[in-house]
């Protein structure tokens, strides 16, 4: 069994920190989206990897390297453009030869890992196993529609008419009769190969064709939002370990990990919140669902819910919430005249001042 880690995407709908930094790599609880799902693949006892990368190739390899970090024995296949995840199934077919895969979106995040699925599969040997999420905005996703007997009968790629509310999860097991089925379709009205399409064609050429409920979390964090209550998500998993220097005047609550180098001086940290190592949170507050990431200066400032990337800045911030900052952005309160706010944002950045403020 391999794996096909698909992180190719050009992540439009988080911009403006995708012009710089791959969206599989925006941090969940201080740690790339990716390395959940490569360690998720490790646990299930894949070890041969193959990760569809595109424009933002130099920086997943650079991220993960050779795979060794995670047990993994990773190569790079380079899709010349995001074409649908049918067509990243197509650029693979050398590396996937006759094999079982398991298919994982690289921005796609699930509880409880993979063991259970890949044990399942190998056993079965169905040409293919969906995973599926009753959501409450099917028109998002690809759409399943189950028969009497709980097979799948339709697949519909993102409708604006869902005959469900059963959506695919970014985690497909296949056979290579997947591959063949790739070559079969056509694009989509989006001008994709879309594997929903490709999926639809096992199902009309007999072929077994399973699915099964994910019982657990699905995260696709493709959005601000999505991603912040991703963090939210795997936060609340976080057990307490502080090994970093807190002095008598800070108030530590909850579960919190404070890393090794990381440095608490006269603030309050609720958790569940994670500070990484080279980080000083000085005179401040942060409060739950919280991750700040290594060398990020936090002072006389209040944040929660939010995400902070390495290398930022915060002072005399009050209150931030709910937000995501890319790496080495500074927000400070300004002492200067005329009293006002100074700005030099991205494209696509995207600021809410508070009432009053
Ligand atoms: C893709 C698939 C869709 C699936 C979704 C899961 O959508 O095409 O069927 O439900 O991933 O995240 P995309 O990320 O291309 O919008």
């Amino acid at each position: 069994m391999k794996g096909l880690v698909l992180a190719g995407g050009s992540g439009t709908r988080l911009r403006p920190i995708t012009f710089t930094s791959a969206k599989q790599l925006v941090p969940v609880a201080n740690k790339p989206i990716l390395f959940y799902g490569l360690e998720q693949l490790r646990d299930a006892g894949v070890v041969d990897v193959g990760i569809v990368v595109g424009d933002t190739a130099a920086d997943i390899e650079a991220a993960v390297g050779d795979g060794s970090a995670f047990g993994l024995q990773v190569t790079y296949l380079r899709q010349e453009a995001p074409l649908g995840l049918a067509h990243a199934v197509l650029t693979a077919a050398d590396f996937l030869g006759d094999d079982d895969f398991v298919m994982f979106l690289g921005d796609n995040l699930i509880e409880g890992g993979l063991g259970d699925l890949v044990a399942a599969f190998e056993r079965d040997r169905p040409a293919a196993q969906l995973l599926l999420k009753r959501v409450p905005d099917p028109d998002r996703f690809g759409v399943a529609v189950l028969g009497a007997d709980g097979t799948i009968e339709r697949l519909v790629e993102k409708p604006a008419d869902p005959p469900s509310d059963l959506a695919l999860v970014g985690v497909y097991l296949f056979t290579s009769a997947i591959v063949d089925a790739s070559r079969r379709i056509v694009p989509s009205a989006r001008g994709e190969l879309e594997i929903t399409d490709a999926i639809q064609r096992l199902v009309d050429d007999g072929l077994p064709v399973r699915a099964s409920q994910v019982s657990g979390w699905w995260l696709d964090t493709g959005k601000k939002d999505e991603l912040l209550d991703a963090n939210r998500v795997v936060l609340s998993t976080v057990i307490r370990r502080v090994e970093g220097e807190v002095d008598a005047a800070s108030t530590i609550t909850g579960e919190v990990v404070i890393e090794a180098g990381a440095v608490v001086a006269g603030s309050v940290v609720r958790g569940p919140a994670v500070i990484a190592a080279g980080t000083r949170i000085v005179d401040s507050y942060v409060g739950p669902f919280t991750s700040i990431d290594r060398g990020c200066v936090v002072e006389r400032s209040e944040v929660e819910f939010s995400v902070l990337m390495p290398g930022c800045h915060l002072r005399d911030v009050r209150r931030l919430e709910g937000s995501l900052l890319g790496r080495d952005v500074r927000v400070v309160r300004g002492t200067r005249r005329p009293s006002a706010h100074r700005l030099l944002l991205g494209d696509h950045s995207d600021v809410e001042l508070a009432e009053g403020s």
